[in-house]
């Protein structure tokens, strides 16, 4: 029970990575208060919280929506003396390069990965000053630390996040409030299965799954990671367990990052595959 009579805001926290957090925060006695743009997900994970014997209030909204997220948090302050816990997951991916992406959806990958995170912290940033007290904990990626084909919009929103990041927490320290990023790598989440999906309408099973094992060996401990295991990373910084930790980035890939280091013993092997020996 280390979030104990808290009160935390998980956004996008009606699917994956975000579900997750708010399940292990009621779990570990955080009153969690969810955000999602999906109002049947957003629900059924409050509802399953409250089954389970825990504190879970739903809020449909936008990220992006500034009047929605002050009416949001008006409304939690009725209730509630504080907002502890801050954690800022909603995310959007749209694939294609600077040529095949329109200017509405780098615009809109911009304000839901990268604009939310400022609206979330401006009307909540004063409370946590009010009470001297705050844990931020943002949902970038390892996309916006090492850029990768086909997503400059999510490259670039997830690099501002990181820099955010060490933004608040240079201005925020010294009134208590930490503020902490984590970098996933891959994670099976709804967002991950829908990229599969469009694949597998062109590829057969047998492409599918060399595909997906060919993605696993690519990842030092050898498979995909779990929405779970990004939770555990957040409670870490959302709990008393990372007191000193503020501005630190928390890369949680499975090793995938420092995987670049086996370029060389990778050329050579698929050499002698292209060339059948
Ligand atoms: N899955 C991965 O491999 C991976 C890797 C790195 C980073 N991330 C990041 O982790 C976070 C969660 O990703 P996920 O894989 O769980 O995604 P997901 O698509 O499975 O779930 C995202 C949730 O956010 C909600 N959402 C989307 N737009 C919203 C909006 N405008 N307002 C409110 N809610 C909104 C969705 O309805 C959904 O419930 C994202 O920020 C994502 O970029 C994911």
């Amino acid at each position: 029970m280390r979030l104990r009579n808290k009160v935390a805001l998980v956004t996008g926290a009606g699917a994956g990575i975000g579900r997750e957090i708010a399940i292990l925060f009621a779990r570990n006695g955080a009153k969690v208060i969810i955000i999602d743009i999906d109002n049947e997900n957003g629900l059924q994970v409050c509802n399953l919280i409250k089954q389970e014997g825990g504190h879970s209030v739903f809020y449909p909204g936008d990220v992006t929506d500034s009047n929605s997220i002050r009416n949001i948090v008006n409304s939690i302050l009725e209730n509630n003396s504080s907002i502890d816990i801050l954690v800022n997951n909603a995310g959007i991916k749209s694939l294609g390069n600077i040529e095949q992406l329109s200017e509405e959806k780098w615009d809109r990958v911009l304000d839901v990965n990268l604009k939310s995170v400022f609206l979330l912290c401006k009307h909540i940033v004063p409370v946590m000053r009010r009470n001297r007290s705050g844990s931020i904990i943002n949902i970038s990626s390892v996309d916006g630390l090492t850029g990768k084909a086909n997503i400059p919009a999510y490259n670039a929103a997830k690099g501002g996040v990181i820099t955010l990041t060490k933004n608040l927490a240079v201005d925020y320290g010294k009134y208590n409030i930490r503020t902490n990023c984590i970098c996933p790598g891959f994670i099976y989440t709804p967002m991950i299965s829908k990229e599969f999906e469009k694949y597998s309408k062109t590829f057969n099973k047998e492409a599918m799954d060399y595909i997906f094992k060919r993605i696993e060996e690519e990842i030092p401990l050898k498979r995909l990671g779990s929405a779970v295991e990004i939770a555990k990373s957040v409670l870490f910084f959302a709990s008393d367990d990372s007191s000193y930790c503020n501005g630190s980035i928390l890369v949680v890939d499975g090793g995938k990052m420092c995987g670049e280091v086996s370029m060389l013993e990778r050329s050579v092997r698929d050499y002698f595959v292209n060339k059948g020996i």
